[in-house]
């Protein structure tokens, strides 16, 4: 389950070489698109579009799609990149028809049941920055006025950076801005302290089953103040402290029991503030920085993981 082939980005997509790896191994693969699928009597079928992938152009090689059952495959990858909005959640609901003998990664219980940022709020809020979530204008203004450091405002639902925006106390912009990213009050929107020590990166770590497979800092670029791979930031090694390793704990027990089995959480200067469950990426910027091949070590866990299910 993922977006269009043609908008696959082969040179940075982490689902491209999770499916060559497939392909590699002999695993028959198919792709399909959210609207594909559709449930019948308490049955979810899904049109299904066979494909090879491979390193060499044109990388996917597909036949004409056939109608199969949930039921018929052994893993359902959802990979479908957010907007995480009704019509993804909705597919979480059909993916939840998928029978016991069928391993969905990342668990469609757990998708719907947690928001990357609110995941955060809600179980391990000692890890966040301070952090106001709400619609009311008002609160907001206060909030970043009641601070003598910066503050960021996002919106709840944003990936990639979208929307991020630093404001202070003194900035003009400040009622603008809270009126322009509620959309009038009707949306939630984060307030949250700024850690400064973002421009020596925003570290994202790889969790596969809840273990920690590394990680790499994110440093923004000298035009843009977000840390996203999307807005241009660059990719650097770096080792992992005991507090990254700390919230790594902490978070293993509650990804292993929603099988949110490929993770990549987002902490910057030993805070947590996203824990990325819907379509993270990273696994290409990571084999490069360490000479790895994490999609081995991936497919390894998922096979694992069904055996385990199935044994
Ligand atoms: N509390 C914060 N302090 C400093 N920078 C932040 C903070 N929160 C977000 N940012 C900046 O915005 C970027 C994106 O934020 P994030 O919360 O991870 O949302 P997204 O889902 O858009 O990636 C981060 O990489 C960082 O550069
Ligand atoms: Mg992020």
């Amino acid at each position: 389950m993922m977006d269009p082939l043609d908008r696959i980005n082969v040179a940075g997509d982490s689902t491209y070489v999770i499916m060559r790896e497939c392909t590699d191994r002999g695993h028959a693969t198919w792709m399909c698109t959210p609207d594909a699928l559709f449930t019948l009597d308490g049955r979810c079928f899904v049109n299904a579009t066979p494909v090879r992938t491979t390193a060499a152009a044109p990388h996917f090689h597909t036949e004409d799609p056939v109608q199969l059952e949930l039921g018929d495959f052994d893993v359902v990858w959802m990979r479908k990149d957010p907007p995480f909005d009704m019509a993804y959640i909705f597919t979480t609901y059909l993916l939840d028809m998928a029978p016991d003998h069928t391993l969905v990664v990342n668990g469609s219980t757990g998708l719907k049941q947690f928001n990357e940022k609110m995941w955060v709020q809600l179980e391990w809020p000692q890890f966040q920055p301070p952090t106001l979530i709400t619609n009311s204008i008002r609160r907001l203004g206060d909030f970043v006025r009641g601070r003598r450091e910066k503050t960021v405002l996002k919106p709840w639902d944003g990936n990639g950076g979208r929307g991020v925006l630093i404001t202070t106390a003194d900035d003009a912009n400040l009622p603008s801005m809270c009126e322009l990213l509620t959309e009038e009050g009707t949306q939630y929107v984060i307030a949250q302290g700024y850690l400064d020590k973002v421009v020596d990166g925003d570290k994202r770590i790889l969790l596969f089953d809840g273990e920690v497979l590394g990680g790499m800092l994110r440093v923004p670029n000298d035009f843009d103040h977000r840390a996203n791979m999307h807005a241009g930031a660059g990719v650097e090694r770096c080792e992992l402290d005991a507090r990254d390793l700390e919230i790594c704990a902490a978070l293993k027990p509650h990804l292993k029991k929603w099988d949110m089995i490929f993770v990549g959480i987002d902490i910057i200067d030993g805070h947590l503030t996203e824990v990325n469950v819907t379509s993270p990426t990273g696994i290409q910027e990571m084999n490069f920085l360490y000479d790895l091949h994490l999609e081995g070590n991936l497919v390894d866990c998922v096979e694992a993981k069904l055996q385990e299910k199935n044994a």
